[in-house]
């Protein structure tokens, strides 16, 4: 049976997909560094799947390590990759630690994959290339705008090297645009497990209802949005998580129209941030302690996708509420917590 391997298999996006891969009826082979994750969600994906995927607990800048992999595993017919370091204020600090874990691992991965004649390949980008658009929703065709951080000129160099790849190889590439992946699997088996204090909106609104967090900041309500706060496109995990397989079964089966291609990953639909609370709040019967405090520097006011093109040329849409999604979320904060 051919294998595909999931590079940052274990974290949050990574687990939700391989499980969806063996679903589809893949053999999914994991790498993962375990540096933002843990390895009991192996147990997770088994529980859910019946099947163990193959994990091998290594770090991709070893480029040693990277070619021993692909020599023991021979039978890799494509790559989803997304490990990768993502959290944007770190990468303003410490921007070589970014451009080597984000930039350099890619350039390793596709030079095993040229050498191996392995021309699947899915990356992991995001909304966060489009930057705050002119136009919503934002369109694939929508200018790159200035990276606004090192993790964003991470997503977009890579996108850079796959399509100058693609040009003069076999290389076949997708690259999916993210907009906010929320929620959990309905299984509550496997999730999102932040490391130390939330930086995203959902895991914060989870915690602050567990008790671990007396109360979520919302950031900003002068925003020139309807309630004053930010707007994002909330996708549900496994809706995301289905559009890689849909993406690579496409690659697969030599349905692409380009050898290199994006595609917007959202729902379509923009939701602000109190909505999200009120939607939450009706979802999980919690109240929810919050107040309103400045703006975080650096976020853009409003975007959400067009999906369009994914709906129509990849055959994939979200399928999910964002209800469903928040409701998962606080399912799976209550399986980690005991309560
Ligand atoms: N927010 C709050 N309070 C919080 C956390 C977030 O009000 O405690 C707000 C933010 O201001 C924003 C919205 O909730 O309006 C969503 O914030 P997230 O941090 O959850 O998500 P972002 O849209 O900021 O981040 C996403 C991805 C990042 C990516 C970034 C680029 O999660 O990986 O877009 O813009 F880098």
């Amino acid at each position: 049976m051919k294998a595909i391997l999931v590079t940052g298999g274990l974290g949050y996006i990574g687990s939700h997909t391989v499980v969806e891969l063996q679903i589809a009826g893949f053999k999914a082979v994991i790498i993962d560094d375990l540096s933002n994750t843990r390895v009991e969600v192996l147990e997770g994906i088994e529980a859910i799947t019946g099947e163990r995927p193959d994990l091998e607990i290594l770090d991709l800048k070893e480029k040693e390590s990277v070619t021993e992999f692909f020599e023991k595993h021979k039978t890799i017919e494509g790559v989803i990759h997304f490990a990768a370091s993502k959290a944007v204020g770190e990468s303003v600090e410490n921007p070589l630690l970014y451009y080597e874990n984000n930039v350099g691992t890619l350039v390793y991965l596709l030079k095993e994959c040229r050498d191996r004649g392995i021309n699947n390949f899915i990356f992991s980008s995001s909304c966060t290339v489009y930057g705050q658009p002119d136009i919503l929703p934002i369109t694939e065709n929508a200018p790159v705008k200035p990276a606004l951080s090192p993790y964003g000129n991470t997503k977009q160099i890579s996108e850079e090297i796959l399509a100058d790849l693609c040009a003069v190889s076999d290389l076949r590439s997708i690259a999916l645009r993210y907009f906010n992946p929320i929620g959990a699997h309905d299984s509550a088996m496997i999730g999102e497990l932040p490391l130390g204090i939330p930086q995203n909106l959902v895991p914060y609104i989870t915690q602050t209802a567990a008790g671990i967090r007396e109360e979520l900041s919302v950031f900003g309500d002068d925003y020139p949005t309807p309630d004053g706060s930010c707007i994002r496109d909330y996708i549900h995990i496994q809706d995301l998580a289905k559009a890689h397989v849909t993406a690579l079964q496409r690659l697969i089966n030599l349905e692409n129209k380009a050898n290199f291609e994006i595609f917007n990953i959202g729902t379509g639909k923009g939701s602000s941030v109190l909505e999200v609370i009120s939607t939450f709040e009706q979802a999980t019967g919690m109240k929810l302690n919050y107040k309103i405090v400045d703006r975080r520097p650096g976020d853009v006011t409003e975007v959400y996708a067009d999906t369009n093109l994914a709906n129509s040329e990849l055959g994939w849409k979200a399928e999910r509420s964002m209800a469903e999604a928040l409701r998962s979320a606080w399912e799976w904060e209550k399986k980690v917590r005991n309560l």
